[in-house]
Order: structure tokens, then sequence, then C-alpha cells
């Protein structure tokens, strides 16, 4: 054959390569090019005849085409893949933009929603999860945040005391607040703390305002400059978040903690006339959380050096906040299971808070 047929072969064969427009004919093409049968093929065979010059000049030219027929068809054969690719994600992309079936069965209990909530808004503001022990000793409960001996809080009727197994066995109790995680956290590791403590407390109080267990979040922040300002921009952050009300008002008003000094409670504005209840602008108040900075004896009990290291602390009632943000009127109903009163109030397992939803986009 001679080299200008080879080379019209060549563009002819290159042409063919290129035109190939799926990966299918394009393995069609590469037999009928390189297979046993294939053109290259057997050009390469005829070759046996012929002398020896010509057959080796031939040959070289041979090998050269086989080598940029090759290219080619590699070339192409990456190009048909990657568009078949691209076909295949476009065709099976799945639209995140549809809401997902809800969940018809279970729903969020409204104070795992609510702890939920309240975790994320601390989250974001730099606040740990800690987790302490249901059933304390009297030291982490009261001695230690300098709770006296004679505090009501002690009192039977206020504390489940656990009878102790062996008469000189120490008397337990049900923790009465989270506050003892306090104590344990900083017994545990090295300051500065940034913690909340979501769990279950106990009072022996039982009425349409009160259960025998009920659920609270702590919170401690102690590093060496936190003072008052940062507890009340804290805080205030907090509840507007919360109840997703931008200007909600609120207010610290001074108060007694044994273990915070000085110590104040939260209220929040609400308006309240007539049997209507609406948080926000109106003129009265609502207590909602109780705070301060916490006493340089707790630290002092805790090993932390209260001339390097200061910081503030604040418990809230869970049932109380969502009660107030849920319009839920009887504490009692959250731990009755009555499924009508969950269907009413649960929520299903997608149902974001909007703040939440905002910080995830
Ligand atoms: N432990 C207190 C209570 O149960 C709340 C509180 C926590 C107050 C931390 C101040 C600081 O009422």
């Amino acid at each position: 054959m001679s080299t200008e047929k080879l080379e019209t072969l060549e563009a002819e064969l290159l042409q063919t390569i290129n035109a190939a427009n799926d990966i299918k004919s394009l393995d069609t093409i590469r037999l009928s090019i390189f297979g046993k049968k294939g053109k290259i093929s057997l050009l390469m065979k005829s070759l046996s005849a012929g002398d020896l010059e010509a057959k080796k000049k031939m040959g070289q030219a041979l090998n050269k085409i086989k080598h940029s027929l090759q290219l080619a068809h590699q070339r192409r054969e990456s190009e048909l893949k990657s568009i078949e690719l691209n076909n295949r994600l476009l065709k099976e992309r799945i639209d995140i933009t549809l809401p997902v079936r809800p969940e018809k069965n279970g729903f969020v209990h409204p104070i795992s929603q609510t702890i939920d909530e309240i975790i994320t808004i601390f989250g974001q503001m730099g606040f740990t999860v800690a987790e302490g022990p249901d059933i304390e000793d009297d030291w982490h409960n009261f001695t230690a945040l300098n709770i006296p001996l004679d505090h009501p809080a002690r009192q039977e009727h206020d504390t489940f005391y656990l009878s102790p197994s062996r008469p000189d066995d120490e008397r337990m109790v049900l923790r009465t607040h989270t506050s003892p995680v306090q104590i344990r956290s900083m017994k545990n590791s090295k300051p500065p703390f940034k913690l909340i403590v979501p769990g279950r407390t106990y009072r022996c109080d039982h009425d349409s305002t009160h259960s025998p267990m009920f659920h609270q979040v702590e919170g401690l922040l102690i590093d060496k400059t936190t003072h008052m300002g940062h507890l009340k921009g804290c805080l205030i952050d907090f509840c507007r978040e919360f109840f997703e009300i931008d200007d909600l008002p609120v207010r610290f008003r001074p108060s007694y903690f044994p273990f915070t000094e000085p110590s104040a409670e939260v209220d929040i504005g609400c308006t309240y006339n007539s049997g209507e209840f609406r948080i926000g602008r109106g003129g009265n108040w609502m207590e909602i959380l109780g705070s301060g900075m916490v006493n340089p004896k707790v630290l002092e009990n805790c090993g932390v050096d209260p001339s390097q290291h200061q910081g503030f602390a604040f418990g809230m009632g869970v049932e109380r906040l969502a009660m107030l943000k849920y319009g839920i009127s009887d504490l009692r109903t959250f731990y009755e299971s009555d499924l009508r009163w969950l269907r009413h109030y649960g929520f299903s397992a997608l149902n974001i808070p909007t703040f939440i939803r905002e910080a995830v986009q």
C-alpha cells in the first residue's frame, strides 16, 4: 500500500473514531481497526509478502498509524465516558428541595424538642454539653454549692432522700437541680469552662405547675474576665432566639442563690390581661430562669482559684419554657403519655425551628 493511501486510511479511521457517539459504537470501531480481522491487523499480516526493505518501511509506517489511532481511541473513549457520566449524574440527581414525606407514626416530645432548641442556641455560642448522675451525694448537690445545712431545699419535703442500703453509708439524694454538674465539671478539668447541662431533676412537689420529676438546663461560663455584662448579653440573646422575638424585653431582677453572688432572676416581657397571654411587649413580666456570678466559695470548693477565674451560671426549667413557647397549660400533661396530647403537641422529626434552619443554611 502506498504511503498516500496509508495516510488517507489513517485520516478516515481517525474520523470514524472521533465520530463515535457512544462507548458501544466506539468499541465496534475499535474491533474493526485493531481486532483480529481489523483493518490494521490485516495490513500488518499482509506484510509477510514483499522485500525486506519495503517491509521494514511499511512496518514502521503502520506502527506509527496504529499508535496514533490508539491515542485517538483513548481520547475519544475518555471523552465519551465523561459525557455518559455527566448524563447519568443529571438524570439521577436527587432533588433535595423536595420535602421528605413526614413521619406518620412517631413524634418528638415537646420536652426533647425544647432541649434540642436550647442546646442549639447555646451550641452556636460555643457552649458544649455536659452531663451528670441523677442520684447525687449531699456534697455535690448542696455543700459544694454553698447551700447551708438549714436551707429549705435540704428539707425532707423538698428533696427525695434515698435510704442507704447499709447504716454507715452516706444518704444519697435525687438531684434537686442540675447545679451539681457545675461542681463535677469544674473538679474534673481545668478552666476555662463553657458548658450547658440538660437533665432530669427531682423535687417533692406535684400540682399544675410542678411535677416531682422535671428538667433543667444549667449553664456555666468561667474564664478570666467574664463579668455580669457577659451574663446579661448571653441570656438576652438566648431569650430572644428561643422565643423568636427580636425585641423581646428581658429584665434582670436581683435575687438570691447560695451559689451565685450577685444573683439575678431573669424575666421576659409579656401581655397578661383578662385571660389573654402573649409573650413580647405588653407591660407584664414572667420569670423564666435564675442566674448569677458564681460565688467564689463555689470556685474554691472545686479547686478553681477565684483570684484568677470568675464567671457566671444560670439554670432554667425546661417544662416552663416549653409551656410558654408552645402554649401548654398544665405541666402534668407532659408525663401522662396520652397519645392524643402527643399528636397535638408533639413535633415531627423534621420540624426544625426557624432559627436553627437559618443557622444551618
Ligand atoms: N439551681 C437553681 C435552681 O434550681 C438555678 C440556678 C442555677 C440559679 C445556676 C443560679 C445559677 O433554682
